[in-house]
């Protein structure tokens, strides 16, 4: 099996080149899936033995290409309407690219990663800013401690991260000697609305399931229970965690509301904002508003494979204090003490890729005011799709969309507003989603949802379907069509 340096140059970029244009015309695929095989058919094509004979390059190539491709999902296709990780901004790609190829490795910097380094300071700083948080001048960055934030693969492994930092607030040394009284190690979460990352850091950090789930309203916290729950339970809670976008609905929580109540009870609990979606809000003046507050929380989670179109996996989790996340530091001869090595600084990761290479790339080349019209548009995407739901008599809107997410329901045609029948308006929309996915044409997303709006019945567990508004593609007659399927899907569907 060759190396690069064993093949003759011209045909190594020969095949790569065709893989990227494969890469390419996968993307610009209109379909969300080109070959639909049961799970248990694609177990049997693809979960083979370690062959005995060398395939080959090519050979494999062509397996990948005509066998494995076809089966995967495309999210940038304009029929994916379920999130909007298209992962096709070209900025990005290059950037992702070109890292492939780089072979950096950040836990150090001298040796392993002198200029990604640097670069990945710059896009933390960026984030940073956009949410809020002071900044150093770049003279004063003379350490990792003083950038003010990681890199991590997702939303999960910054927010926890975030969550060891407030157990090493509210317990310092903590890290070093264990956990020594889990009482006062309770977070308080939004009901129902909350990520399974932030219980399953508290699990994965020795804390146990410590979660305090506080009622919200209109997907937000109650702000009245979460002062009672904070005051009740005074000295036990190490951290309020607040969802500048909730994995659901995306709403944007009252954060300098939550902060001001948090702080009033108790100054020591840590404040973390999970904006993975809210991230979004940050980009454009026209919805800068709605993270008013969030410089005060004490650190904030962005997810920008979520919402800024790069390629998978690169999340960051922000501190106020840059100093803070010494707490949180490894200290090891095999990784570098140099300044700028942040194996230091980054829980559970060691190798660590130069993934904000695609993040660097995807800022620089738009700049601000390409990000604010990114969001311009996704804006005005969201309003069509708000339009066309409230205009069709089968469709509700379950939330008043903040950014870009819709979550919506077909009723039956005899719905009855005073006494709906929950059951029936569930299993008619599994049914359509199951349908939806069976078919692979379109995709929505569809999760299970507390009705905290009452647009149905207030407190009802709802099954409903979700679309986003970030896949640029997505024209005004994808819209109408993807409409037209899930209502006539409905209208076949509530016959039988
Ligand atoms: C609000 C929120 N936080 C955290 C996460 C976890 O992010 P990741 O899947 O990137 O780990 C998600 C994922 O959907 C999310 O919606």
């Amino acid at each position: 099996m060759p190396l690069l340096h064993e093949v003759d140059r011209a045909d190594a970029i020969t095949l790569l080149s065709r893989l990227l244009a494969v890469g390419v015309d996968f993307k610009l695929g209109d379909q969300v899936t080109r070959k639909r095989l049961t799970p248990s058919e694609m177990r049997d094509l693809l979960v083979t033995d370690l062959p005995e004979e060398p395939a080959g390059v090519d050979a494999v190539v062509r397996e990948l290409v005509d066998t494995v491709l076809p089966m995967c999902n495309n999210e940038a296709s304009p029929r994916f309407l379920g999130f909007g990780h298209t992962g096709a901004d070209l900025a990005a790609l290059a950037g992702g690219l070109l890292a492939l190829f780089a072979q950096q490795n950040l836990i150090n910097q001298s040796f392993a990663a002198p200029s990604a380094t640097l670069t990945e300071i710059a896009v933390i700083r960026w984030l940073r800013e956009l949410i809020g948080y002071d900044n150093p001048t770049v003279a004063e960055v003379t350490t990792v401690w003083d950038v003010g934030g990681v890199t991590t693969y997702g939303g999960t492994g910054s927010n926890t991260t975030a969550m060891m930092l407030a157990r090493e607030n509210i317990a310092p040394g903590t890290l070093h000697r264990g956990v020594t009284d889990a009482t006062k190690m309770h977070i308080v979460v939004p009901a129902g609305i909350g990520h399974y990352s932030v219980k399953s850091a508290l699990e994965w950090i020795g804390c146990g399931d410590r979660i305090i789930e506080v009622p919200t309203t209109g997907y937000r916290f109650d702000l009245s229970a979460l002062e009672q729950a904070l005051r009740e339970r005074r000295g036990e809670v190490m951290a309020v965690v607040a969802y500048a976008g909730d994995s659901r609905t995306h709403t944007v929580e009252n954060l300098r509301a939550v902060h001001d109540v948090t702080r009033a009870v108790d100054p020591r609990i840590w404040l973390h904002a999970d904006a993975c979606w809210g991230l979004m809000c940050a980009l454009t003046p026209v919805l800068g508003s709605k993270l008013a507050g969030i410089e005060d929380f004490d650190s904030v989670t962005v997810d920008p494979h979520k919402v800024m179109d790069i390629p998978y996996a690169m999340s960051a989790l922000l501190v106020r204090e840059a100093g803070a996340l010494r707490s949180i530091s490894s200290y090891s001869d095999l990784i570098m003490q140099e300044d700028f090595a942040f194996g230091q600084v980054t829980p559970f990761i060691g190798t660590k890729e130069w993934s904000s290479a695609k993040l660097w790339a995807m800022m620089r080349a738009h700049g601000r005011p390409g990000l604010a019209d990114i969001m311009r548009r996704r804006l005005i995407t969201t309003r069509t799709f708000t339009g066309l739901v409230d205009d069709h008599p089968r469709l509700l809107r379950l939330n008043i969309p903040d950014m870009t997410a819709v979550v919506f329901m077909y009723v039956p045609a005899d719905h009855d507003p005073g006494r709906p029948d929950i059951d029936r308006i569930n299993d008619l929309s599994k049914r359509i989603h199951a349908r939806i996915l069976e078919e692979g044409r379109w995709h929505f997303h569809q999760f299970s949802i507390l009705d905290d709006t009452g647009r149905i019945r207030r407190g009802a567990t709802l099954h409903p379907l979700r679309f986003m508004a970030n896949n640029q593609r997505i024209t005004e007659s994808h819209m109408r069509d993807a409409l037209a399927y899930v209502t006539g899907l409905g209208r076949e569907l509530e016959q039988r």
